[in-house]
């Protein structure tokens, strides 16, 4: 007796016609890591097979994404200064404002930049806003967001992606680029960003490690769900254009939740840990990394995000090609 599931199933056409969740290279995003320096290009320890980047250097990874066919990068910046306030963040000098003129010099618009908006990466206290006592400023923080999101917006960025989570970000965040003159810049909010312990290997990569504390005042707490979908209207009634879940793999119920509450395009981000234990369960010959790769990122996708961010975006494009997954 052959029931339905298995007349679906006999042969690669009819799977592959049968098929529930479609990827897509075009809804992959690789985050980059442009290093304050000349001559850099160095791999990363906590995150084997990515690279840190000088600005003189960078053409090596546009060069990759698009030979992959992948065409939208996050950029994330490391300065070579740190202070109380981020400065590098907001300075038409600083580390993302090069990269992104360099490479739009280079490359015009055959590359779609997306920029992350924090101040981790750029404070010497290493939280992701302005201090006041331990605690950092709500308020105080969103003046400085905006001036970064608009300074990364002159120097030719294609859509701004906030990081923080700060209240009112989103609409504060708005206005202030509409009043620069940037209306059609998107913005995609971290919407949904939990305190969570994955992202460990990027905050190595990224020297953003707070130095006293957690994040546990601005970022999610892993045992709420309801809460998410606050943040994800609040987001969504400011004006966010995408909404973003992350981490990803451990959060598949929230992406789920997310999905149905939302009619907006859903962004997931598999993040350094998810990658980093990939990458150490395969060099220890535990797991085959380009099937655990393909099954992960499936994952996101079939919980009902409409793209990922993730490191290994360039390795998926080729697997999505090759009709592996997809
Ligand atoms: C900046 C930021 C972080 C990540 C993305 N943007 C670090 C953090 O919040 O500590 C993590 C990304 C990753 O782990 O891959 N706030």
């Amino acid at each position: 007796m052959i029931y339905r599931g298995r007349r679906l199933r006999q042969d690669a056409f009819i799977r592959s016609l049968a098929r529930e969740t479609r990827l897509s290279a075009d809804t992959l995003i690789w985050p980059v890591f442009i290093r304050a320096g000349e001559g850099i290009f160095e791999e990363i320890p906590s995150l084997p097979g990515q690279y840190h980047y000088s600005v003189d250097q960078l053409g090596r990874a546009v060069d990759a994404a698009l030979e992959a066919g992948v065409t939208k990068l996050l950029l994330f910046g490391l300065p070579a200064h740190k202070d109380a306030v981020g400065s590098d963040a907001y300075d038409e000098n600083g580390i993302v404002q090069q990269g992104l003129r360099a490479i739009r010099e280079k490359y015009g618009k055959s590359i779609y930049l997306i920029t992350d908006i924090c101040m981790c990466e750029y404070t010497d206290h290493g939280h992701c806003g302005i201090l006041h006592g331990d605690y950092v400023d709500n308020d105080e923080t969103l003046t400085y967001l905006d001036r970064i999101a608009v300074s990364h917006a002159g120097a030719g960025a294609d859509m701004v992606a906030p990081s923080d989570m700060m209240d009112g970000r989103i609409g504060s965040m708005r206005s202030a680029l509409d009043g620069a003159g940037y209306e059609r810049l998107p913005i995609m909010a971290y919407s949904v960003k939990y305190a969570s312990a994955f992202y460990g290997p990027f905050r190595d990569a990224a020297g953003s490690a707070p130095s006293f504390g957690d994040r546990k005042s601005y970022q999610m707490d892993p045992h709420n769900v309801r809460e998410a979908l606050r943040e994800a209207a609040l987001d969504e009634d400011e004006g966010a254009d995408i909404l973003m879940v992350k981490p990803a793999m451990t959060y598949l119920d929230v992406v789920r939740a997310v999905r149905e509450q939302t009619t907006l395009p859903l962004c997931a981000y598999s993040v350094s840990g998810e990658y980093a234990m990939i990458k150490a369960a395969a060099a220890a010959g535990l797991v085959d990394e380009y099937k655990i790769m393909c099954e992960s990122a499936l994952s996101v996708y079939r919980a009902g995000a409409d793209m990922l961010i993730t490191y290994y975006a360039k390795e998926l494009a080729g697997a999505i090609r090759r009709g592996d997954i997809g």
